[in-house]
């Protein structure tokens, strides 16, 4: 792989990358500051899209037409869906799909696409099992797994909603900006992965534990990026 996007919604999901690349260049779009540089020896381009759906497509779509890059690895944090996964650990995308997509009234399933091929993106399982493997190596003291990415543009905060997602989609955790990513990627070819550590249990402590575990679970991630660079 030549070139690899690195996207994080938030300041905080992207900072201590961005401390750790060599920058040759900054270019701003749509609001949006790529740092262009290498990161672990790799040509790479660190972005924070800012929260949400719209923003992480848009990200994608000039990543892909103005750094040409051919992967793509969003990084940050998420509420967990899965009893299992505790505040700390981290999930890899199988694959991610967008909850908040309803066009049911119509007689179409929750979160399918009308006249889209697929509306549960696949990650490329290259990306996915090289991840997971350095995962294990550099973050031992965290439990690392794969699932499904739900995102939509909601903090998911009640049980009631957790459990919606959970019997619906079978989703291992919620955010809002992964399945958006793996959109913008299908629809232009390009491999990616979702990669996510867990700040909450998308629950009815989520608004108290999220600002608590945030800070520690982004790093988390980042440790895995800078690493997983190295091996690409
Ligand atoms: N990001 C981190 N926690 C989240 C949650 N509970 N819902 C949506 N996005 C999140």
């Amino acid at each position: 792989m030549n070139k690899i996007g690195i996207i994080g919604a938030m300041e905080l999901e992207v900072s201590e990358l961005k401390s750790k690349m060599e920058v040759k260049n900054v270019v701003e779009r749509a609001g949006m500051k790529f740092f262009d540089g290498t990161l672990s020896g790799k040509d790479a381009v660190i972005v924070q899209c800012g929260i949400g759906k719209v923003n992480a497509g848009m990200c994608v779509q000039i990543l892909a037409d103005l750094f040409n890059v051919d992967a793509v690895i969003n990084t940050g944090v998420a509420g967990s869906l899965r009893a299992e996964v505790n505040i700390g650990d981290i999930i890899i995308s199988t694959d991610a799909c967008e909850h908040d997509m309803d066009v049911s009234a119509l007689g179409y399933e929750p979160g399918i696409i009308p006249q889209m091929e697929t509306s549960f993106f696949k990650a490329d399982s290259t990306l996915a099992s090289k991840a997971k493997a350095v995962c294990e190596r550099v973050n031992p003291e965290i439990s690392v797994y794969d699932g499904r990415i739900v995102s939509g543009d909601q903090f998911i905060s009640d049980g009631a909603t957790k459990d919606r997602l959970i019997k619906l989609f079978d989703g291992s955790c919620a955010e809002m900006e992964g399945a958006a990513i793996a959109h913008a990627a299908f629809l232009n070819k390009l491999p990616y992965v979702v990669l996510r550590a867990i700040s909450d249990k998308a629950d009815d402590s989520a608004h108290m534990d999220y600002p608590e575990f945030e800070r520690a679970a982004a790093a988390h991630c980042a440790r895995l990026v800078d690493n997983l660079l190295a091996e690409l």
